[in-house]
């Protein structure tokens, strides 16, 4: 059930960190991929070297090594979900308030995957005013809060307070992969592939972009319950069953498709490669090789992501691409405000493996708050799965 999910387990001081063994133990034979990381404080109850033989790797808990800093941060771009098990008194109150003086409270303040936590304390901390109201603080940021039992604690008291035992934690874990369509009923729009411009009868003006990009992210979309329109230029990639399939072959066919489709979206994703220019004539009959040269006239196309930027309403979110060759911040930047877009996704062609045709792609994403999420060479599809968890963090943040 928890097969190829990568978990990052962040592990906080509290006595119930000793059931973090048997909860990896439990994680891993579920065919989970999993990554620990802990506090200080966490070493006191559990030690390092169990948790990494369970987890098959190196457990962190410093954000420097060997007197340089770690970028371990990326640990929560990596993961499927950040689990904070146990979460200490301590550790919620750093998460309410967001005071970053170590790994984890790192890790977790840039974490763009979902975050669940699994608290522990004895019953008197439990039930104070301050753990009641920074536990709605942790939820109201879209946390996820694993509720905690009543039994036998630390202190020999009797009460609430105790971490889910592991066996429950992977359960709700089950049940959180199975429901969390995060997307539920909401309306996406994306484009994808190439445009193809005709010169005469047989010839056009187009690009190599394949369209494997847009289909990954219009599929991890529909993994995440939204509705998706994708309109996709001549491109022979297979496209998910559910997807709202619009083919189009020109600019102007894929603007005014996008354009009756935009008013009733949530989410726009303009992905495709769209032909700048196209013939300002279209001759009707094949043009014969008569010449030595000859010059075709060509006007600007329609700017699709900059239309749909300019009739934007509030709590539309909308996202394009920028490939660029030199001076990519800058010209992402650029893209950014001129075109009206909440995020602009850069692939840069200097990253070999990025870009179109690969399987693969690298990518940065710039927002309007002036965040930068830059991201290793993955697959498509996780690569999707990325811009997909930004796109909902910019959810967050309009609702
Ligand atoms: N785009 C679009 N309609 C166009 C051209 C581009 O919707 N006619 C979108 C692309 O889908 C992409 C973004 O605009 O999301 C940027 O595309 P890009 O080609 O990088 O930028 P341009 O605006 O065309 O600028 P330039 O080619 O000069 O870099």
């Amino acid at each position: 059930m928890l097969k190829g999910k990568k978990i990052l387990l962040a592990v906080s001081g509290s006595i119930a960190a000793y059931k973090t063994t048997l909860l990896t133990r439990l994680l891993i034979k579920e065919g989970a991929e999993v990554k620990i990381i802990m506090t200080e404080a966490a070493k006191d109850f559990v030690t390092p070297l169990s948790l990494s033989t369970l987890s098959k790797n190196q457990v962190l808990h410093s954000l420097s090594e060997n007197d340089s800093w770690a970028n371990h941060v990326m640990l929560g771009r990596w993961a499927d979900v950040m689990l904070i098990a146990p979460l200490s008194c301590n550790t919620l109150a750093k998460m309410a308030t967001g005071l970053c003086d170590n790994l984890l409270m790192a890790v977790y303040l840039s974490a763009t995957c979902p975050v669940v936590t699994a608290p522990a304390m004895d019953e008197d901390m439990w039930h104070h005013s301050s753990t009641k109201k920074n536990i709605e603080i942790i939820k109201s940021y879209n946390n996820y809060v694993i509720p905690v039992e009543n039994g036998e604690l630390a202190s020999g008291l009797i009460g609430e307070g105790r971490m889910a035992e592991p066996e429950k934690i992977v359960q709700w874990l089950h049940s959180f992969f199975l429901t969390s369509k995060e997307l539920a009923g909401k309306k996406v729009l994306i484009t994808a592939g190439p445009t193809y411009e005709q010169i005469d009868p047989v010839r056009f003006i187009g690009n190599f972009s394949s369209g494997k990009m847009g289909i990954a992210i219009a599929a991890e979309m529909q993994n995440r319950g939204a509705l998706v329109t994708l309109v996709l230029g001549p491109s022979n990639i297979d496209v998910n069953n559910g997807i709202k399939l619009v083919r189009v072959k020109t600019a102007d066919e894929m603007f005014n498709a996008c354009l009756e489709v935009f008013p009733k979206t949530d989410i726009a994703v303009m992905s495709a490669a769209v032909a700048d220019y196209k013939a300002v004539n279209t001759a009707k009959e094949k043009i014969k090789k008569t010449e030595d040269t000859i010059t075709i006239e060509l006007t600007k196309t329609k700017d699709i992501l900059k239309a749909l930027g300019s009739l934007k309403k509030n709590g539309q979110i909308l996202a394009g691409f920028a490939l660029e060759t030199n001076n990519e911040k800058e010209n992402a930047l650029k893209k950014l405000s001129s075109k009206n877009a909440d995020l602009i996704i850069l692939n840069s062609l200097q990253d070999a493996g990025a870009g179109f045709g690969f399987d693969t792609n690298k990518i940065t994403i710039f927002d309007k708050a002036g965040n930068e999420y830059a991201f290793e060479m993955k697959s498509k599809s996780e690569v999707a799965a990325d811009i997909v968890n930004i796109i909902i963090k910019q959810l967050h943040a309009k609702a």
